[in-house]
């Protein structure tokens, strides 16, 4: 173990012993006031480690060591489908998803979703199954990415989704045509290079009272994972850089605290944003972080009853921003823009 020890997130053994940590860490109380014990512990480690650290210079992937990262990985990316930790996490998102565009989008004739880093479109495939109302524009740079997604949406007869290549940096690379609903999925914005340009376009490009979902990796959740499973030197770059490397044949990706994330997109201009975390009950494994993700090293996933009794907990607990500080796969925000 690590001088780090006594910060890591807890894992809990068992859906009992998840309820007694979370009803321990928090007070239920003052949620909104003040963060769990858990969360201070955390942000004392990362400023300690931050205090320890004469200034290093990390290097810097580019655009280049992006694509050729998914030029190789395309062909894999949709394994993460058959590991019990991702398809549980995927499970929750489709439940956050499902349950503010019921609510936003209720009177709305049509939903015109803009999958912006579109990938292999796992994400339009889902909205597009939502009802008949939708349809959507799959964006990316990445070439055998959208080729995937194209064998998978695009190519099935009555498809409502087309694909659109380009970078997000260059707002001349979008549609003319403004979408009301801007999906960013995943790992999207740690991948992108200029975050804060990337973010305004895309608040730009958003129709007026349109809504977007816009993921990003949490950066307890990259100290915590750096410290357990990288070593030192990578939870550094985590607190100095804010970029984690998960592997290192990866390009390093930015990281945010949830308050970090929503002043990020409050300063793009996007308007009540609310930041959750998910999954807050469970914690990727090493295994889980793979690429060919089909091991997990948490079997009690692979039990039913006890995967709906965590279900049914983490639906609970994952709406409350108070707990995204311990999202072990991403945080997402929820915004508008003003009509
Ligand atoms: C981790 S994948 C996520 C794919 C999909 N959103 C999902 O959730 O499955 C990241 C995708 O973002 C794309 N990407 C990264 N930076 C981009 C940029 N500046 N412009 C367009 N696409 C970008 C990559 O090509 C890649 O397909």
């Amino acid at each position: 173990m690590n001088t780090f020890s006594n910060s890591i997130i807890y894992v809990p053994s068992s859906i009992q012993d998840a309820r007694r940590m979370i009803k321990a860490s928090v007070d239920f109380e003052s949620l909104i006031e003040r963060p769990g014990k858990e969360q201070i512990l955390l942000d004392r480690a990362m400023s300690a480690l931050k205090g320890k650290t004469r200034i290093p210079s990390f290097h810097r992937s580019d655009y280049g060591d992006v694509s050729a990262f998914f030029d190789e990985a395309s062909a894999d990316y949709d394994s993460d489908q058959l590991n019990p930790y991702w398809s549980f996490a995927h499970e929750i998102l489709k439940f956050i998803l499902t349950k503010f565009i019921a609510g936003h989008f209720l009177n709305t004739q049509s939903i015109r979703v803009f999958d912006a880093g579109a990938g292999t479109g796992n994400w339009s495939k889902f909205v597009l199954g939502l009802n008949d109302r939708v349809s959507s524009i799959l964006f990316d740079m990445n070439q055998n990415m959208l080729g995937v997604a194209h064998t998978k949406i695009i190519r099935l007869p009555g498809s409502s989704a087309k694909i659109v290549e380009g970078n997000l940096e260059i707002l001349s690379d979008f549609p003319s045509q403004p979408s009301n609903l801007v999906l960013c999925m995943h790992n999207v914005i740690g991948l992108g290079r200029n975050i804060p340009l990337i973010l305004r376009n895309l608040y730009l490009y958003l129709e007026a009272g349109g809504m977007a979902f816009i993921m990003t990796t949490n950066k307890y959740h990259a100290f915590n994972f750096a410290i357990q499973y990288r070593g030192e030197d990578e939870a550094r770059r985590v607190v100095s850089d804010g970029t984690i490397k998960f592997k290192n044949d990866m390009p390093e990706m930015f990281c945010y605290t949830p308050q970090e994330f929503k002043t990020l997109l409050e300063t793009a201009g996007f308007e009540h944003v609310t930041v959750l975390g998910f999954p807050v009950t469970i914690y990727p494994s090493v295994e889980d972080t793979k690429l060919l993700r089909n091991e997990t090293l948490e079997n009690s996933l692979r039990n039913p009853d006890a995967r709906n009794a965590l279900l049914e907990l983490e639906k609970r607990l994952c709406l409350n921003p108070s707990f995204a500080y311990r999202a072990g796969s991403s945080l997402i925000a929820i915004c508008q823009k003003r009509t």
